[in-house]
């Protein structure tokens, strides 16, 4: 090989042992293999060579082509796999390092929701749902609340400008209720239900929102008797308060669907807020014996089946336990309220750990 071959191979190997990056080992290349590199030069002034050296410098020139082409794919390998183990070493995840996470918050009345399924799941209820935007059939009249009954009056409804295909005025539910009958319709009695959820109302001021959250229960079974009613939600309102000799009175009262009708009330005493003390008694919730006008207005025998049901404001509930005082705060997302009084969405709900 001429000395002009011989350095050029010495440069290109030594610049390529130089090159420490594939941007460096990419401009090797170029100089080496490119269209104005001195061996391509060389490679393309062939055809001026007499033609009794032309195969002799040919195949030099070729061998010499082929072998900085291989060192140069040598090379190539050697920088990627050092860049990848750069960036695998300066990506590293230190498995032992402690977590850092921001956790959510739950929000208050969510954490009521979970406590009232915890509880009535463990006497064997089951979460039911129902629209939020319903119809008048299902708000009111299957519930034994005809067109001219004052109740309709009393519920502020919000009615939408929409009927249904049948011709059904579409309002927002007013009251859970309505899964009384959305459930009756889709299940065969023996039925333990819970159904929290979103209603609403045209009212609003320091104890009222447009939106608010209620919960329904009902229960259909053969044999059932008021005493189960009074059963069943003495146990909730003793576990969910976490008061075991929590008073609870039930005070006779009227709801269109039940009869006789309810309403249920803690003690607790007025001036220092206590629950469970006192002399003073807070409403806490309707209920009673299903109404055998409902019960038939979905198919159910009345003679066959007894049920009763109950219905409770969520918001109230919670304010109660936690001692918020102002109903409009739980709607509007200052994160400040909700670190103090939301609860970590880590800690889930816990029966024997007591609610
Ligand atoms: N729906 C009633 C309301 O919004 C609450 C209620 C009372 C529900 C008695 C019931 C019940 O299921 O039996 O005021």
């Amino acid at each position: 090989m001429d000395q002009d071959l011989e350095s050029i191979k010495q440069d290109t190997l030594s610049a390529l042992d130089q090159a420490q990056d594939l941007r460096a080992w990419d401009a090797v290349r170029v100089a080496t293999l490119g269209k104005s590199a001195p061996l391509t030069q060389k490679l393309k002034e062939l055809g001026k060579c007499p033609p009794e050296l032309r195969k002799e410098r040919g195949g030099i020139l070729n061998r010499l082509r082929d072998e900085l082409t291989q060192a140069i794919e040598t090379r190539k390998v050697v920088l990627e796999e050092r860049a990848l183990n750069e960036k695998l070493n300066a990506e590293a995840i230190d498995v032992t390092m402690p977590v850092s996470v921001t956790a959510g918050i739950l929000h208050p009345l969510r954490r009521t929701v979970e406590e009232i399924i915890a509880i009535f799941g463990a006497m064997g209820f089951k979460v039911a749902e129902g629209p939020n935007v319903d119809t008048d059939w299902f708000n009111f009249s299957a519930l034994n609340i005809d067109e001219n009954h004052p109740a309709r009056a009393d519920h502020d409804t919000f009615y939408l400008p929409t009927k249904t295909l049948d011709g059904q005025q579409n309002l927002l539910r007013t009251q859970t209720s309505t899964v009384q009958i959305r459930t009756l319709l889709d299940q065969e009695p023996p039925i333990r239900i819970i159904a929290p959820g979103r209603t609403y109302r045209a009212d609003h001021d320091a104890t009222h929102s447009p939106m608010f959250h209620q919960c329904e229960g009902m229960v259909v079974e053969k044999g059932l008797t008021l005493g189960h009613l009074k059963g069943c939600l003495v146990d909730f309102l003793r576990a969910f308060f976490g008061i075991p000799h929590l008073p609870v009175r039930f005070r006779s009262s009227y709801f269109p669907f039940t009869e006789p009708s309810m309403e249920i009330d803690i003690g607790w005493n007025r001036k220092t807020g206590e629950l469970g003390g006192g002399s003073d008694w807070l409403e806490i919730l309707g209920a009673g014996m299903m109404h055998s006008r409902v019960l038939a207005n979905c198919g159910v025998d009345p003679r066959e089946w007894q049920a009763f049901a109950f219905g409770m404001g969520i918001e109230r509930l919670t304010m109660l336990k936690y001692g918020i005082s102002d109903l409009r705060s739980f709607y509007e997302g200052d994160v400040r309220w909700l670190r103090h009084y939301g609860f970590s969405s880590f800690r889930s709900v816990a029966l024997h750990e007591g609610i």
